[in-house]
């Protein structure tokens, strides 16, 4: 071989020598991984430690949703809110199936009506008095309470104001 050669051949050995040198090491590293875990176990208990990591993440996770609101029917929501007055009459609040007490009532429309339950009118609180619930909530209490004393309303057709 001639020196000129030469002079070519070190700078297109060395990307080869760097690729080989990488495997080695690449080699190198799973030998070592093999002879830490003589016993050939499988990957399983990694997994589980892995699982067990991120456990603390996913409880917390799931705390968070089980906070998260849960829409309640209209029925539900009279029963556990509205009824305290409602069921009754307290207050003179309009008695639940008592046509002639929310005749005129709803003679004023669905709308109205679950406007004046949203924001209140005269002794009837905002929202019964329990500001976490929700408009789809009301919308469908009061059409809970209107249709058993011979409304019609339909909280899926209801065009707010
Ligand atoms: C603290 C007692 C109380 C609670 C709880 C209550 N109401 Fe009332 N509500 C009243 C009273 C009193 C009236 C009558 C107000 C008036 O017309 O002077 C009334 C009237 C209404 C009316 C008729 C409004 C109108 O324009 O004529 C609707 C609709 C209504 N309530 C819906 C609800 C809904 C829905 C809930 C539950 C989310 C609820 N109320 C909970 C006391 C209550």
């Amino acid at each position: 071989m001639s020196k000129h050669d030469d002079e070519h051949s070190s700078p297109s050995t060395l990307q080869p020598m760097v690729i080989i040198f990488g495997f080695i090491l690449a080699l190198a590293t799973v030998v070592s991984l093999i002879m830490a875990n003589p016993a050939g176990e499988d990957t399983a208990p990694v997994v589980a430690k892995v699982a067990e990591n991120i456990k603390p993440v996913a409880a917390v996770e799931v705390a968070a949703a089980s906070t998260a609101h849960v829409e309640k029917s209209g029925e539900e929501v009279v029963k556990a809110v509205c009824s305290m007055c409602h069921a009754t009459g307290l207050m003179n609040a309009p008695k639940i199936g008592d046509k002639a007490q929310w005749g005129p009532r709803i003679a004023q429309g669905y709308e109205t009506l679950v406007q004046h339950a949203e924001a209140g009118i005269r002794t009837m609180p905002a929202r019964g008095g329990n500001p976490d619930l929700t408009d789809a909530e009301i919308a469908g209490a009061v059409a809970n309470m209107a249709n058993q004393a011979g409304a019609n309303f339909d909280p899926a057709k209801l065009v707010k104001k």
